[in-house]
Parts: structure tokens; C-alpha cells; sequence
């Protein structure tokens, strides 16, 4: 699978999440105290940015409904009814950047 750059490391310090755009996807990169995660945008319930929601530990919540995702998995941690867990793809820091692994 192709490993794009997707951002620059200094673009999302420890704590944040940044919205970036890769082979026509919005993609979202996770900085989770130094270990870096990246999903898809939509949230797979409806749809909703999680860009826009927060980031506490490896966890992201959603701004429409509130459900909750790991990162690192995809899993979803709030529901267990959740028909399909959040799309993540592995990601990787080189050389000050951040390369994500798009299928
Ligand atoms: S759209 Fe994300 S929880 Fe509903």
C-alpha cells in the first residue's frame, strides 16, 4: 500500500488532531503524547467531522452524537451496538513528517 505524506509533525503537537486531505479522503492525524494515529474523517454513524470533536488520550469523540472512538483501533468505545468501528489506517513519522498508509 502507498504511504502518503499527509502533514507536517510540528502541525500536530502532543494533544491535538489535524485535518488533512490525502488521495481525495479527508483524513484526520492523531498526536497521542508522542504516538502518532491517523482515521477517516466521517464519523461511521452519520457522517459527522470528527476533526471537530475532541482528543483525549487515544480516544475521540464525536461533535454530533458523542460516540467515542480508539484510534489506535477504530473501535468504538461509547457503543457497543456500533454497527462498524472507525476506519484507521497505520501511520508513521520520517524525516519531521507524517506518512499514512492509504489502501
Ligand atoms: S455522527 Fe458521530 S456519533 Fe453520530
Amino acid at each position: 500500500m502507498p504511504q502518503v505524506r499527509v502533514a507536517a509533525l510540528a502541525e500536530v503537537p502532543p494533544g491535538r488532531m489535524l485535518l488533512a486531505a490525502a488521495e481525495q479522503r479527508k483524513i484526520v492525524v492523531y498526536n497521542c503524547g508522542g504516538a502518532i494515529y491517523a482515521s477517516e474523517n466521517g464519523c461511521p454513524h452519520l457522517g459527522a467531522a470528527l476533526s471537530e470533536g475532541v482528543l483525549i488520550g487515544t480516544e475521540v469523540t464525536c461533535p454530533w452524537h458523542h460516540w467515542s472512538f480508539d484510534v489506535a483501533t477504530g473501535e468504538c468505545t461509547s457503543n457497543p451496538l456500533a454497527p462498524k468501528p472507525l476506519t484507521v489506517f497505520p501511520a508513521a513519522m520520517r524525516d519531521g513528517d507524517v506518512w499514512v498508509e492509504l489502501p
